[in-house]
């Protein structure tokens, strides 16, 4: 991304923290990125953390820049769009990562014609790790894609979907994922416990094989995710027992059934969002 594209974050909270910081930390430079907010002692922290210039009005954010980055909570985002509606006649890339609320109803806020670039983050991000599923509507331009690519990816990886709806499969997946994995900690945790072992060596023989497993899986490009499973199962072992065990009870449907939950709820809510003119 060019070092002239002007980036507005509405919205200073969390996200908007962990994407300024990686934009930074990836040498982009301070004097190009914008925020405004309604916290005023938030948005002069943020003032005195990266010496950003920083608005307490959005519509004056929006128009003095490229990229508008909707970084609010979901409830309060078309009171946002509404706000800088008449001020985006220069056609910036909007990028929204408010979890749940569509394009179109997005697009319908801001008068019809925008270029929205919707994204689903999750909380890795906080710390570079992050990974994200990433929509464009038709407007948007193959320019504008890669700066929506260039920003997610500096706290992480992106990756494209074809259909909005997929972005709920991605809330399931990723964007829910990161608990899936805590409630998995907190379980071998407490079975650890229940073994006879001090609860924090559990805790942190839990994290730290959590993490093992999941750099293996990361680094393993030619070795399926299968197979690095069946390379620590060995006939009759230990994990075989383990494993037939999860297997007897339907992990995997188990795991489904509770992506499917995830899924239905992510559209229920991105419906009532939308539904309120
Ligand atoms: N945190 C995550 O891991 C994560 C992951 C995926 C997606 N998201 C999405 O990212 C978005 C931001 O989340 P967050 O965790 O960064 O939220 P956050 O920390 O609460 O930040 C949102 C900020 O927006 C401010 N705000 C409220 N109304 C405003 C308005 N009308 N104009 C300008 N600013 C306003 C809030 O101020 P007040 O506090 O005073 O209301 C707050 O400082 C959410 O839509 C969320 O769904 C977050």
């Amino acid at each position: 991304m060019e070092n002239n594209t002007t980036i507005g974050f509405i919205g200073a909270g969390n996200m908007s923290y962990a994407l300024i910081s990686g934009l930074i930390n990836n040498g982009y430079s301070n004097k190009k990125i914008k925020a405004s907010d309604a916290n005023t002692e938030l948005l002069s922290q943020r003032s005195s953390e990266f010496n950003l210039e920083v608005f307490t009005d959005n519509s004056e954010l929006a128009i003095n820049c490229d990229v508008v980055v909707l970084a609010v909570k979901p409830q309060v985002l078309s009171t946002v769009c509404r706000d800088i509606k008449n001020f985006i006649k220069h056609k910036p890339l909007v990028l929204s990562i408010a979890a749940g609320v569509k394009s179109i109803d997005i697009n319908r806020w801001l008068g019809g014609k925008a270029s929205i670039v919707r994204a689903m983050p999750n909380t890795p991000a906080l710390l570079g790790k992050g990974v994200t599923g990433i929509y464009a509507n038709a407007k948007v331009s193959e320019k504008q894609k890669s700066i929506g690519e260039e920003i997610l990816n500096s706290v992480g990886s992106c990756l494209w979907v074809e259909n909005e709806v997929l972005l709920d499969a991605v809330t399931s997946l990723s964007g829910s994922g990161p608990a899936y994995f805590f409630l998995m900690i907190e379980s071998m945790t407490k079975a650890g416990a229940a073994l006879g072992l001090d609860k924090k060596i559990a805790q942190e023989l839990s994290i730290q094989t959590a993490l093992g497993a999941g750099m293996m899986a990361s680094n393993s490009e030619n070795v399926s995710i299968r197979q690095l499973r069946a390379n620590v199962t060995s006939p009759n072992g230990t994990t075989e027992a383990a494993i037939n065990s999860f297997q007897d009870q339907n992990f995997e449907l188990i795991v489904s059934r509770a992506m499917r939950a995830a899924f239905e709820r992510a559209r229920t809510i991105g419906a009532e969002l939308g539904d309120d003119d």
